[in-house]
């Protein structure tokens, strides 16, 4: 019990191609930033060939996707492009976290024309604010202006905010500004969290209790006032949520996936399972990349999974959230996550069921032609651009035999003897990543 299946072939890989950055934020999490020694050689990024040589490393573990992070990956774009190409060329989907404030029209075409979408960090519609957020003035009127050429040309782009002290008051006329301006109906709305190496400095940014209510309010009033899709790039356990409304956004919405089914490489090429903690695991272009990922089993074993969690019923899923979040104070990883409260135990809340599509018999699907399919011990990954779903060696088979053509839900029932209610939701699953659509909605 407790232990997390183990894949293969990760689907997510995050590439922290240089460790240096343009803007110095108050809340980064790169525990190097802080580090004399480190900050010393934060200019120097590999040469092209170097990136190549590690896209080639990655493309042998077959992720679906990998996204470019750092420090701010656009100081290296020129260098970065033919190992980014590669990884296209073998069927690999790439997003760019970045600050933007690098974007030029020319750049931002690029991704039109190569499909890279961009996770932009966007921590306040307020210009004064952002500013001293980004350690950097004038960085709000550059990242504006970089949007609007992202958004003129088209670049796929969604946001994200990490909210601390400063900000967090700020939640919603942010996401109200990144919606009126950009049209965006998503975005990561993300607490801050504590770098491990920051604890002195942190006080003034950290959320106490309070403070993650009302961030959890915010975040319900962005999704019901706006309309908008409301994500958190870090767990939210369910024993942190104190109402009915923001379980529903958030509890078992993103748990931790670090060597789960994602890892990082680093600058240097070194592995790590999570992007904030300096552990490593191995070097990526020195030895294979199984041994490395097989190093990293305490991330899917019991021994990261907090003692205090043992009698929760969602423990399995929930596996304590974030990993890294004792860290920095407590020195370990099996720490209750920041905001859990056992006092909340057992859980109240039940997460209101999401809606079922109520396709008929006839309803009819299309399968993507664009599908990317990988073995594991246990079944199969299908992806298609950076989503993925895990199944049958069959229902693998079946998808594959459709491609760029379609099946009614009458013969996916047929073919695995499905009740209705339960071919609905295999084919919602498929629907929801993007591998099929349906002639419907
Ligand atoms: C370290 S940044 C690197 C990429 C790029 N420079 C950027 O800012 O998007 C990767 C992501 O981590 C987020 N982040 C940084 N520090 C954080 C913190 N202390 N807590 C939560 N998220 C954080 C950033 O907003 C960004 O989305
Ligand atoms: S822009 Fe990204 S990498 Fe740079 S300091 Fe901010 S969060 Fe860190
Ligand atoms: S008690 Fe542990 S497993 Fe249960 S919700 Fe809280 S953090 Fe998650």
């Amino acid at each position: 019990m407790g232990n997390y299946r183990t894949v293969k072939y990760p689907p997510t890989a995050f590439w922290e191609v240089t460790a240096y950055c343009n803007h110095n934020c108050v809340h980064c999490f790169n525990y190097w930033r802080t580090d004399e020694e480190v900050k010393a050689c934060m200019n120097k990024s590999m040469d092209t060939s170097e990136y190549l040589a590690i896209a080639e490393k990655i493309i042998k573990n077959q992720p679906a996707r990998v996204i470019f992070t750092g420090g701010e990956p656009l100081v290296a774009f020129d260098k970065i492009k033919p190992a980014l190409e590669l990884l296209q060329e073998n069927k690999i989907s790439i997003a760019i976290n970045t600050n933007a404030a690098l974007i030029t029209r020319e750049m931002a075409e690029y991704f039109v024309r190569r499909r890279v979408g961009l996770f932009v960090s966007f921590p306040s519609a307020n210009p004064e604010e952002f500013d001293r957020i980004v350690s950097t003035p004038g960085a709000y009127e550059r990242v504006v202006e970089a949007m609007d050429i992202c958004k003129d040309v088209g670049v796929i782009f969604s946001f994200n905010m990490v909210v601390s002290r400063i900000n967090l008051h700020s939640i919603f006329e942010t996401a109200q500004f990144l919606k009126e301006r950009y049209g965006a109906n998503l975005i990561s709305i993300t607490r801050v969290s504590e770098p491990i190496n920051a604890i002195d400095r942190f006080d003034e940014y950290m959320l106490d209790e309070g403070d993650f209510a009302v961030y959890l309010e915010n975040c319900c009033r962005v999704s019901d006032e706006l309309d908008m899709k409301v994500k958190a790039a870090s767990p939210i356990t369910p024993c942190s949520i104190g109402t009915q409304e923001a379980y529903d956004l958030f509890a078992f919405a993103g748990g931790c996936e670090a060597g789960k089914s994602s890892y990082v490489v680093t600058a240097e090429g070194k592995v790590r399972a999570c992007a904030r903690d300096s552990k490593e695991y191995g070097d990526i272009q020195k030895e294979p990349f199984a041994d490395i990922w097989e190093r990293m089993s305490e991330w899917r074993d019991e021994s990261m999974i907090p003692t205090e969690c043992s009698g929760c019923e969602v423990r399995e899923v929930c596996r304590g959230g974030c990993r890294v979040d004792g860290l920095p104070r407590k020195c370990k990883y099996n720490c209750l996550d920041t905001y859990s409260d056992l006092k909340r135990l057992p859980l109240v809340f039940q997460k209101t069921s999401e809606y079922l599509p109520r396709w008929n018999y006839d309803t009819y699907f299309v399968v993507q032609e664009y599908l990317r399919f990988v073995e594991e011990d246990f079944g199969m990954r299908i992806s298609y651009r950076g989503n993925h779903v895990y199944c049958t060696k069959a229902f693998a088979e079946y998808i594959d035999s459709f491609r760029g053509k379609g099946f009614t839900l009458d013969e996916f029932s047929k073919k695995f003897e499905l009740e209705l209610d339960v071919a609905r939701q295999a084919l919602k699953g498929l629907r929801d990543k993007g591998i099929i659509q349906s002639s419907d909605y």
